[in-house]
């Protein structure tokens, strides 16, 4: 192996205690391939079992806290206890080589699916139309009521409760992607004018009180250091959306209240930039700047070899999360520690798909996704 390699393979003690045997990351990926009643299913079980073998920390695929909360078809639940052997269920498939997993909770608000949710209704801080997307409809959501934001909040904190009681070795609160915890935090789609919406520490108000709540339960529930990260995107295309100033707020707040680390979703960690700025930083830069080693900060984005993880390292981030590549590299780790990168693939070969325990519902998305992954046939 390259010895420039070498950092990416060492372990890194998170702020709680917790080490990772190393810095890459399993990005969090959905695969729309839970059993019918939304436990996870043996193809699953067995997508994990294939690529945790080398990586330091599993981050899961979303799981809603609600039964409203759902973004993705077959998209395996955690809002109810009846779900927590199906979640031990992942939890030890995430762990069974080594690595310390992380459940993600969410709660899709407005980019659920009308079709799954109970009466078809969809809720949001406000009652803003949406736009289409590749994975959900254009719908004009309900505003929750202010006990109904109570109630999210308590999900969230049970739902932590069933990661503690399945095995996970902690939780990451999805807050990006535009879902519920994005919806509160835009100026774009939060129209209050409650304590829940207007001034930025008004929109801050819902996602600061779910980690109070997950706090509060892993406090009473966890008999040892349990994880808490949490995910952003860092800006959105809106007119009167979210900018790299709110996000930076955002973030001070979070390290404020202790989170374990931060976790960029960027679509390309080298090329994603602000829309509405001249300069020629990156978000990865704006935010590994601001954040200037206050707390953890991970991320994602179109890693592809070790050469990308150890520059996107030296720009700031301390761990990795690689999401494509594992897909088709499910033993990504082992070929770096091999000295064998040359073998990366940037393509899944459909002759070979039997080779990458690919969920078939999964292979189907990928494959109806048209430029999303490359496929040779
Ligand atoms: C199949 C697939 C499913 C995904 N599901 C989720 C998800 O459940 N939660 C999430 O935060 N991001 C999800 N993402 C985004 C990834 O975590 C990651 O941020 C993105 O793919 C960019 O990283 P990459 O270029 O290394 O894949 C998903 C991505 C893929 C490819």
């Amino acid at each position: 192996m390259n010895a420039q390699y070498n950092n990416m393979f060492e372990s890194f003690t998170l702020n709680n205690g917790v080490t990772l045997r190393n810095r890459i990351v399993m990005a969090p990926m959905t695969t729309w391939s839970s059993n019918d009643d939304y436990t996870v299913s043996d193809a699953e079980e067995n997508y994990y079992k294939k690529r945790v073998n080398g990586v330091g920390l599993v981050i899961t695929g979303c799981t809603h806290v609600q039964p409203n909360g759902i973004g993705f078809t077959n998209e395996f639940a955690g809002y109810d206890d009846a779900f927590i052997p199906s979640l031990r269920k992942l939890a030890d498939a995430a762990k069974s080589g080594g690595a310390a997993a992380v459940l993600q909770i969410f709660h899709a608000g407005n980019k659920a699916l009308p079709n799954l949710t109970p009466n078809g209704e969809v809720v949001s801080s406000s009652a803003v139309q949406t736009e289409a997307t590749g994975f959900a409809p254009s719908v004009l959501p309900r505003e929750l009521s202010h006990d109904e934001i109570l109630d999210v909040i308590h999900a969230f904190g049970e739902t932590t409760r069933r990661a503690i009681e399945a095995g996970f070795d902690g939780v990451e609160i999805h807050g990006a992607h535009g879902f519920l915890l994005q919806n509160f935090f835009s100026p774009f789609f939060n129209r209050r004018e409650d304590q829940w919406g207007g001034s930025i520490e008004n929109r801050l108000r819902f996602p600061l009180a779910v980690i109070d709540e997950m706090k509060r339960v892993i406090q009473k529930h966890a008999t040892k250091p349990f994880i808490l990260g949490y995910r952003i995107s860092p800006d959105e295309h809106q007119e009167g959306g979210l900018r790299m100033k709110d996000t930076y707020v955002l973030i001070d707040r979070l390290i404020e209240v202790g989170v374990d680390y931060i976790h960029a979703s960027l679509g390309d960690v080298f090329t994603s930039k602000p829309a509405d700025t001249q300069d020629e930083k990156t978000h990865l830069e704006f935010i590994a700047e601001h954040v200037s080693g206050r707390v953890t900060l991970l991320a994602a984005g179109s890693m592809v070899t070790p050469d990308d993880v150890n520059k996107a390292m030296n720009q700031g981030i301390s761990l990795a999360a690689i999401g494509q590549t594992l897909i088709m590299n499910p033993d990504w780790v082992e070929k770096v520690q091999g000295g064998r990168e040359s073998e990366i693939q940037t393509t899944i070969k459909a002759s070979k798909v039997n080779e990458l325990e690919l969920p078939e519902k999964l292979w189907g998305f990928i494959q109806a996704s048209g430029p999303w992954f490359n496929i040779e046939e």
